[in-house]
């Protein structure tokens, strides 16, 4: 298994390029089948949740084709079987994206649970109850979802509590529902704004697209479209920001949407870093050393993201005193703390909050990657300790950022990715 070697303290200088979303993307590959025709997708991501999703639209029968290294063509005419496996699901949680979709185009879909994850049990309730409300009968069988249904009829869903798998599922189904749906507390997540827009570029009828109320009119089926361009990862750009951040140098952070970061800006802004926002960069000067304490928490967008969770508590393990991050989307989404923790980190977690006293001592120790954003965070605090680092499951890390070795060394980092 492949891991990383990080020797630390090397200031981040230069510029660096960020990629297309990974939570947009697979969205849009799922939603590429309503329509029985060619999509190219462009500005995707190379990475191997995309490739998971190739591998199971492939699975059911599409054609899809990676033209170029960051443009994909998904071909659903001939897509047939609309069946995925556990084999599939249970690598990648947003492969639970193709039901809404299956069920819009054949009335009946057999999906398997994806089970729970790194930080604990993480349902599919919200989107089982959404179809159900439009009509669909779903039955639980030897751990799958089968869902069928004669005619999807427009309803009123209200999310118990907001979730971005559940809109964008429940979303692409009732695009092709008879009657109007309207859909309260839904995600307003820029990544289910790309979906909801591109679908009206297809001929949808939804509205209210970036609010937490969207109004889907249901039509007959949905046209083609050439082409679509992949919204830049505010993640995989939040991460680079607060690397830079931490490790200290100065660095721009160019292709991104910066009003998609307004949060992490803001949040920065109360650490003290100094930013400089362009229309579609940012740069970032700090010495890594003068890192104000502040308290975080997360919350759904425009809140701060809790993908950002993670390294965020690492640039606060270097702060001038005491912070505390409250996670509000996955209570338990703790699981770096350990591994940070290893490094000289010193947080400790009191009723669900994590409290965090900063120091400058981060001295290098062999760690373990536990999932994609906490790896991110511990190449981070690798890249401030003294000392060598050795990250070890780093699969993690390719399922969420594209090429990291090769960003970060271009930004100066010593990084090396080892069998
Ligand atoms: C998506 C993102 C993930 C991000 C998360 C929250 C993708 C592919 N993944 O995950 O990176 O961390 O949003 O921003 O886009 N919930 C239920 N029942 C459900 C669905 C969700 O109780 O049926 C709860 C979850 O346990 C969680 C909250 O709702 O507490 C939000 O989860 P959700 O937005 O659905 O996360 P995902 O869509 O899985």
């Amino acid at each position: 298994m492949d891991y990383f070697e990080i020797n630390g303290r090397k200031q981040l200088q230069g510029e660096v390029e960020i990629s297309g979303a990974k939570n947009a993307v697979l969205p849009l590959m799922a939603a590429a089948m309503l329509n029985n025709k060619k999509l190219q997708i462009v500005n995707v991501p190379y990475l191997s949740d995309s490739t998971t999703m190739a591998k199971l639209l492939e699975s059911m029968g599409a054609k899809v084709a990676f033209d170029s290294h960051n443009s994909i063509t998904v071909d659903s005419s001939s897509l047939d079987s609309p069946f995925a496996s556990y084999d599939l699901v249970k690598t990648m949680r947003a492969s639970f994206y193709v039901l809404g979709p299956l069920i819009a185009k054949f009335g009946y879909a057999k999906v398997s649970l994806p089970g729970g994850c790194a930080w604990g049990p993480r349902p599919v309730d919200f989107h089982l109850e959404g179809l159900k409300a439009l009509g669909v009968d779903i039955k639980i069988e030897n751990g799958y979802v089968i869902a069928s249904t004669k005619e999807m009829l427009g309803s009123k869903i209200h999310f118990p509590k907001i979730s971005v798998g559940a809109t964008g599922n429940v979303v692409m189904a009732a695009v092709l529902a008879n009657g109007v749906t309207t859909l309260s507390n839904a995600a307003a997540e820029p990544e289910i704004q790309q979906l909801c827009n591109m679908l009206n570029s297809m001929g949808a009828k939804i509205e209210g697209i970036g609010s937490n109320t969207l109004i889907i009119e249901g039509v007959e089926s949905l046209d083609s479209i050439n082409k679509i361009s992949v919204i830049p990862d505010r993640i995989e750009a939040g991460t680079f920001m607060i690397a830079a951040a931490a490790v200290g140098g100065k660095v721009k952070i160019k292709k991104i949407i910066p009003e998609h970061l307004d949060s992490v800006i803001n949040y920065l802004k109360k650490a003290k870093i100094q930013l400089d926002i362009g229309s579609d960069y940012i740069y970032i000067e700090s010495d890594g050393l003068s890192i104000a304490s502040t308290d975080m928490e997360t919350n759904e967008y425009p809140g701060f993201p809790t993908d950002l969770q993670a390294q965020w508590m690492m640039l606060m393990c270097l702060a001038d005193g005491v912070s505390t991050i409250k996670e509000n989307i996955y209570y338990d989404r703790f699981t770096h703390i350990m591994e940070l923790n290893r490094l000289n980190c010193d947080i400790k977690l009191e009723n669900l909050i994590a409290k965090i006293q900063g120091n400058q001592n981060l001295v290098g120790a062999d760690v373990m990657s536990t999932d994609i954003r906490a790896s991110a965070a511990l190449i981070i605090a690798a890249l401030c300790a003294k000392g060598k680092t050795k990250i070890s499951r780093i699969y993690h890390i390719d399922r969420g950022y594209d090429k990291i070795e090769e960003k970060l060394s271009n930004l100066g980092a010593e990084i090396i990715r080892k069998k």
